[in-house]
């Protein structure tokens, strides 16, 4: 056992014999004092929709209360102690849980610290620190992270065994994130799809819960677009809007506001994902692709449209494509990519004629009619 693993036995103790019982119960009871008037409204829509969805989506701007709603509900299926309010999923046995970040050092100052030392001590987060059965398997190397820690679990008020929960990181590698079956994942930042597949699959044997909390930057990433918008019974995606959040006042929201990159406030206030980096088509895009002889594929009635993106934050591409109405076909016909620079150059660099249709004469006489 590590050194730097908390004993919650000793803390229970003494904090017993420090406090009052109603300090105690604020300090290490603290999951008692929130429920539906503390919750903000997509906090319990947060926690309603997993009674019918597997895969939930908790999203906002930067702490608007994404990963605060996600410790409480992971707290609830660790301990079975689920308040009489409480209209989301319940699962009626000891389960093992799976709490996964970037790297370890995220968990640990993220959902492990919402977990278990909210307010700076040890028991003093969603779980309550009575809860916590023998002291967690820490991390070697003293860093304070957490590998796994054991939680009393309780039916209906009686004590029927021990759920654990393990903290892993993306860093770690897909294979670290293999093998097990687990009943609940909570993913506490925007993930890999290939991720994504594994963490589904450890669950998929137990009939279990896997909810994802984080704030979508960079677009968000192929699975916020699934989320958003392929439709599937089994998904469900929530946003918590600036305005929710009413602990961030207007003012500050506004000083916030000012701060962010221009192109990253949608989604650091609002999380909304910024437009323009995500996947655009639900599908892979080599199932469109054919080969093509531009000399009798594109038809004479083709339309030529030249696309062009100036490259924010990415390199400057531009593209001629031809679109053939009847029977409908798309060619994408010239292209050009700056691969070397990034970022807008002057406009003149481009202003020369369009890249030439060497393989189409008709394509050639459209552009210059046009
Ligand atoms: N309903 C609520 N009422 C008041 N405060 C709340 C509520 N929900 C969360 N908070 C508080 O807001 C702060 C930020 O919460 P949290 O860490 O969950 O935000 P987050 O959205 O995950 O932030 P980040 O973008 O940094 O990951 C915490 O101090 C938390 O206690
Ligand atoms: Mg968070």
């Amino acid at each position: 056992m590590a050194d730097d693993a908390p004993d919650p036995a000793r803390l229970l103790k003494l904090a017993r014999q420090a406090l009052t019982s109603a300090e105690y119960r604020r300090k290490f009871h603290a999951a008692d004092f929130w429920g539906p008037a503390e919750f903000y409204d997509p906090q319990l829509r947060f926690f309603a929709a997993g009674i019918k969805h597997h895969q939930r989506l908790i999203r906002g701007g930067n702490q608007v209360g994404k990963s605060w709603a996600a410790a409480f509900e992971l707290g609830l299926h660790l301990s079975g102690a689920y308040p009489r309010w409480w209209q989301g999923r319940k699962l009626n046995k000891p389960i093992r849980a799976w709490v996964v970040g970037v790297t370890g050092q995220l968990v640990r100052d993220g959902p492990q610290r919402q977990l278990t030392a909210k307010q700076g001590e040890f028991g003093s987060g969603a779980l309550p620190l009575s809860a916590f059965s023998g002291r967690p398997t820490m991390v070697p190397g003293g860093t304070g992270s957490i590998d796994t820690l054991n939680v009393v679990h309780e039916t209906d008020g009686n004590h029927d065994g021990i759920s654990s929960c393990t903290f892993k990181s993306f860093e770690q590698g897909s294979d670290k994130l293999q093998s097990e079956s687990v009943d609940v994942v909570w993913i506490d930042e925007r993930c890999s799809e290939e991720i994504y597949s594994e963490l589904i699959a450890r669950t998929s044997a137990t009939d279990g819960i896997i909810f994802l909390s984080y704030t979508p930057l960079k677009g968000g990433g192929n699975l916020t677009y699934r989320f958003l918008n392929e439709f599937s019974s089994d998904r469900a995606d929530i946003r918590i809007e600036a305005t929710d959040a009413k602990h961030i006042s207007a003012e500050r929201r506004a000083q916030l506001e000012e701060s962010y990159l221009p192109h990253e406030r949608e989604a650091r206030i609002h999380g909304i994902p910024q437009l323009g980096i995500a996947r655009v088509f639900p599908f892979p895009i080599e199932s469109l692709l054919r080969p093509v002889n531009p000399d009798t594929d594109i038809k004479s009635w083709a339309r030529y449209i030249v696309g062009i993106d100036f490259g924010y934050g990415h390199p400057f591409a531009a593209a001629l494509c031809a679109w053939v109405p009847e029977p409908e076909d798309f060619f994408r016909h010239r292209r050009f990519q700056d691969r070397a620079r990034r970022g807008l150059r002057p406009y003149q660099a481009y202003s020369g004629p369009m890249p030439r249709a060497a393989h189409s004469d008709r394509m050639a006489a459209r552009r210059t009619a046009t």
